[in-house]
């Protein structure tokens, strides 16, 4: 097992890699603990949890509301949970985000935990101290930053995943790679098949790597006035990939992750080559990154989405770009130097 710290303005967390959700119990104080999870993750994994009350909410992006936060509310007065209660979130970044998002408002904020249960959860979802919740059809609208006192992320628990669950999780963990770590993009590239096998020692690894990367870019920027942004790699386009073909996140992404590599070649910052490696890494991870081959969309209708993005300032919109492999930065694109990527490279 690994331990990795965030010591930040708005708590302090500790991620343990490798700890299986059996020893849970381990981590729960004398504080009286309530789970939250979901219903696949409680069908499969209830039996293994702490003995705690159990609050159980719904799964996909659509529970993901104020909604679901005031039925919370309300199971917790059922409990009478005090300002002494501990909360555990159980789940994946849905159950995470929600979990965080509850316990940092109940009684003005109490102490609380995850056990994240999907890849993405354990090496995105549960570092850093974002909470919140969807609001009138835009995604994570409301919330606080605030940080779990405790993170474990079992790898074992990942078995049960759904094959493009995992592969989202891949997604975020490439974009780790590229844009803060060569030497660890370089790693993933030989042990992509292992990780993708759920091999024990490489995908704890794995998790540990990117769980670090992300933890000392928060730590340098909680509250994303500048580090913290790269993390938005392939975000900006893959948010309007992900509104406009309704494909997963991950699976976004790594389109957008293709374009924003694409606008760092035109910049004359990265070679074709890294753009191969990229490509190659992603397709191991059996992500999409062919625009035309791998999805069916309209380049005007994706432009539309991209345009209505909050990340827009003047007439640029903000990309991460790639000045080498393991190296990000942020770049103002014009409108019609984006337009010129697509009609050339994109959409051939
Ligand atoms: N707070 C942050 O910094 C941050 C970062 C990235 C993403 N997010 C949020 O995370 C959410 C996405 O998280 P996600 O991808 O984990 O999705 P999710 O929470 O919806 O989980 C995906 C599905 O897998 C199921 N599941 C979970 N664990 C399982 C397991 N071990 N075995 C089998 N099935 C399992 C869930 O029930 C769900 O149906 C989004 O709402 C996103 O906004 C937050
Ligand atoms: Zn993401």
């Amino acid at each position: 097992m690994k331990q990795i710290t965030i010591a930040g303005g708005t708590g302090k967390s500790s991620i343990l890699i490798g700890e299986r959700i059996q020893h849970l119990p381990r981590y729960l104080t004398d504080r009286r603990t309530i789970i939250i999870t979901d219903e696949t993750v409680a069908d499969i994994y209830g039996r293994d949890f702490p003995e705690a009350p159990v609050i159980r909410i719904g799964t996909g992006e659509a529970v993901k509301t104020l909604e679901t936060v005031t039925a919370i509310y309300q199971q917790l007065i059922a409990l009478a949970a005090d300002r002494s209660v501990f909360l555990l979130g159980i789940g994946g970044g849905i159950v995470c985000d929600i979990t965080g998002f509850a316990a940092s408002t109940w009684l003005r904020g109490v102490d609380f935990g995850y056990a994240p249960t999907t890849l993405l959860a354990q090496v995105d979802a549960s570092v850093g101290g974002k909470t919140g919740v969807n609001f009138s059809g835009y995604k994570n609208m409301v919330g606080v930053f605030s940080q779990p006192g405790v993170v474990v992320c079992d790898p074992f628990v990942l078995k049960t995943l759904p094959p493009r669950e995992l592969a989202c999780g891949f997604a975020e963990i490439v974009k780790h790679g590229a844009i803060f770590d060569a030497g660890y993009f370089s790693r993933l590239e030989k042990t992509a098949a292992r990780a993708m096998a759920l091999e024990p020692d490489v995908l704890e690894q794995v998790i540990y790597d990117s769980v670090a990367i992300k933890a000392a870019i928060v730590n340098q920027d909680e509250i994303e006035k500048g580090e913290r942004r790269k993390l938005n790699f392939g975000h900006t386009f893959g948010h309007a990939v992900e509104k406009i073909c309704g494909i997963p996140h991950g699976e976004a992404v790594s389109i957008g992750m293709m374009v924003a590599a694409m606008l760092s070649v035109n910049r004359k910052m990265l070679s074709l080559a890294d753009v191969d490696r990229l490509r190659r890494l992603l397709q191991a991870f059996r992500l999409p990154t062919d625009i035309g081959k791998d999805l069916e969309m309209d380049p005007e209708k994706v432009l539309d989405a991209l345009l209505r993005d909050k990340k827009r300032v003047g007439d640029g919109i903000c990309f991460v770009l790639l000045r080498a492999m393991g190296c990000a930065v942020v770049e103002k694109i014009a409108v019609s130097e984006l337009r010129e990527v697509m009609d050339t490279v994109l959409f051939r």
